[in-house]
């Protein structure tokens, strides 16, 4: 392995996850999901009886939740406390909440650390990984050598999100990703943008193999 690290920003649906995990794969890269760290950090707090919508409450307990992060592609389990919350994290009340949570700097500065530490422990195995969130190629790892900003028209990316939440209402999960984009893109730290340096990659026309392809493609040639 190389080393690499490929860093994926972009608002939700847009294909990032299924991407990042599709490149990791196939060149057997860690991968790193930042949003799953914000939706466990989420989960503890909701667990807790945490009022979410209080920052300086969000802010007094951060550090207390032990959260876990599978980084193989394959099997990218999320623990928190040493409790499974892969499926959970995934379900509506945390999805709801955790743009609040992930909008409390204490809570960005606790995990952005925890990031770069997954990202120094890969690379000193020489492993490469693929990260992908808000953040990543503005804040956690501006310096990775490939840098995407993924994005897709409202439609598609409400489209594919209702298929991996196996729900019909398209129009409601379109509105929630709308909102959801809204608050990320808007807060005051480290907000969803593009950098200058980031490649821009629409993915509405496009199959999720081609989009894989597209990128293992600029990594072969980065790495
Ligand atoms: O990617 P996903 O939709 O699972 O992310 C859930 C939420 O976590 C986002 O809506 C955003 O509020 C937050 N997030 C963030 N920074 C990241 C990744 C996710 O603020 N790097």
């Amino acid at each position: 392995g190389t080393g690499i690290v490929i860093a994926i920003d972009g608002p939700s649906g847009s294909g990032k996850s299924s991407t990042a995990k599709g490149v990791a794969k196939a060149r057997e890269l860690r991968y790193l999901d930042t949003g799953a760290m914000y939706r466990a950090l989420t989960w503890w707090m909701l667990h807790h009886g945490v009022d979410v919508s209080d920052p300086a409450a969000v802010a007094a307990e951060v550090s207390r939740p032990v959260i876990t992060m599978g980084t193989d592609p394959g099997d990218p389990t999320v623990k928190v406390d040493g409790h499974d919350v892969t499926a959970d994290i995934r379900g509506e009340r945390v999805t709801t909440n955790v743009s609040a949570v992930s909008a409390v700097p204490e809570a960005r500065e606790l995990l952005v650390r925890t990031q770069r530490e997954v990202i120094e422990a890969a690379r000193a195995e020489s492993a490469g990984i693929v990260v992908e969130g808000r953040d990543i190629t503005t804040v956690v790892a501006p310096e990775a050598p490939v840098k995407l900003f993924i994005t897709a028209s409202a439609e598609a990316r409400a489209q594919r999100r209702s298929k991996e939440v196996r729900t019909g209402d398209v129009a409601a999960t379109q509105a929630d990703l709308a909102r959801r984009d809204r608050l990320d893109s808007n807060r005051a730290h480290s907000p969803l943008t593009r950098t200058e340096d980031a490649l821009e990659l629409d993915t509405t026309g496009l199959t999720l193999d081609e989009v894989i392809a597209l990128v293992v493609k600029l990594a072969d040639e980065a790495g």
